[in-house]
């Protein structure tokens, strides 16, 4: 099994996710009011299973090992591109967070903003992981010998000991049902 096998299979679950957000979207559209438990659910599923324990192995081990590599120049430049929507994501998120508290804070206006802020981010993810998926991770792997895809592996495995996503599974389940 090659590492990035690991990646791809968590990119399903935010597949999933992100249908979520698109139905939401319409309920929004449709009641023009704000259920701020789904901003909750969305922004901790965002920061924490997106955030911390997926882009936490992209970057922190993948990425990381692959700094240490001599990249092609596409491979570099979409390295790069990778990184940057990460980072958007990432303040994508703040901000929905602080919307959603300004709309808590009674001001309706704030509606607009969330809305535009979840769509950037059903846009962002569909995007960001077909870069990944077709386009990066299977040629990320042949800078490695197998020794180190089998490392990786192992260190992906214990980043995932370390961190329990059945939390996520299961809300989405409930979501979904
Ligand atoms: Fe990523
Ligand atoms: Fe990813």
């Amino acid at each position: 099994m090659l590492p990035v096998e690991i990646l791809i299979n968590e990119h399903r679950l935010i597949e999933r996710f992100v249908k979520l957000v698109k139905q939401e979207m319409e309920k929004i559209v449709e009641t023009q009011k704000i259920e701020p438990n789904f901003i909750v659910v969305a922004v901790d599923f965002f920061r924490t299973y997106a955030d911390r324990y997926h882009h936490g192995k992209e970057e922190g081990i993948l990425f990381q090992g692959l700094s240490q590599k001599k990249l092609s120049e596409t491979d570099e430049k979409i390295m790069l591109e990778l990184t940057m929507e990460h980072a958007y994501a990432r303040k994508t998120v703040r901000d929905l967070e602080s919307s959603k508290e300004t709309y808590l804070a009674g001001k309706a206006e704030a509606l607009k903003d969330i809305l535009q802020l979840l769509k950037a981010l059903v846009e962002l993810y569909p995007m960001h992981i077909e870069k990944e998926d077709k386009h990066f991770f299977l040629p990320s792997m042949t800078y490695f010998t197998t020794q180190e895809q089998e490392e990786m592996l192992n260190r992906f495995m214990d980043f995932n000991r370390d961190f329990t996503d059945k939390k996520y599974q299961q809300v989405i389940r409930i979501l979904e049902s």
